[in-house]
């Protein structure tokens, strides 16, 4: 019932020419069968969006921004609206990405903030979640789960939420080679898709797509997608790699 999606996160990578390569090999990859049963997007750098998304023009592959600001627009140095996003082709954009949480320093209320400016311009979010190593050894894992998904989805009504998708990506996985394993995703996906039917119900629980992210690779893809829960991945460093993402989407058809 639900559409399986993979996502690829470019981060800080890339630059005016792998950029467009590595888009031309996806583009030229064998998604096209796919792309009627998988969503596919990946996240370049903004300054590479414009040109990523004519190299994947034609193709089934959409494209997404890393991030975004709550604002119109006005005097906000160095970000980036909904409407210019808009503007230049993005569908999608991620929210609250671990790297922005933990890097950066955003907190759940400018997330959510982010969130519904995303919705309410027309860019569907990919809200991220996840705990932190020490997180977890602490048994915390639903109750930081539980605040960031409360937080980062506040004030959204049931027709708003249906623009949402979520991406558990526990930090302790993230570009450190060490991922969830299927068990391990499907226990905190099957817990948010609970949480979301007490927040919403039960036909929105089920409804919504929920990734997993966290050194996700060709060679666990189809065990994590396999889990009744995980709809998709979230992928960073394999991203980068065309074979390997082409697997990925593969892997997920
Ligand atoms: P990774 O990153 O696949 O390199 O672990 C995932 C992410 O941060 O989205």
């Amino acid at each position: 019932m639900r559409k399986p999606f993979v996502a690829g996160n470019w981060k800080m990578n890339t630059n005016g020419h792998t950029s467009v390569d590595l888009a031309d090999r996806l583009a030229s990859g064998s998604v096209e069968s796919a792309g009627h049963t998988v969503t596919v997007a990946v996240f370049p750098p903004f300054v590479y969006l414009q040109a990523v998304g004519k190299a994947l023009n034609g193709s089934s592959i959409t494209i997404g921004a890393q991030d975004v600001y709550f604002e119109q627009d006005g005097a906000f140095t160095g970000e980036i609206s909904v409407s210019m996003l808009k503007d230049i082709g993005c569908n999608y954009c991620l929210c609250g990405h671990s790297e922005r949480r933990h890097v950066i320093g955003e907190k759940d209320e400018l997330i959510n903030k982010k969130v519904t400016a995303a919705i309410n311009g027309g860019l569907l979010p990919i809200l991220c979640v996840g705990e932190l190593l020490e997180e977890r050894k602490a048994s915390q894992t639903n109750e930081v789960v539980t605040r960031q998904v409360k937080e980062g989805l506040a004030g959204l009504n049931d027709e708003k939420l249906a623009a949402v998708t979520i991406a558990y990506e526990p930090v302790w996985a993230i570009g450190t080679g060490l991922t969830a394993t299927p068990q391990q995703a499907q226990e905190v996906h099957d817990f948010i898709r609970k949480l979301i039917g007490q927040m919403y119900n039960e036909r929105l629980a089920q409804e919504i797509r929920i990734l997993y992210g966290g050194s996700a690779k060709p060679g666990n893809a189809a065990d994590l997608m396999s889990q009744e829960d995980v709809d998709g991945l979230l992928v960073g460093g394999a991203s980068l790699k065309a074979d390997d993402f082409l697997a990925i989407i593969q892997a997920a058809v």
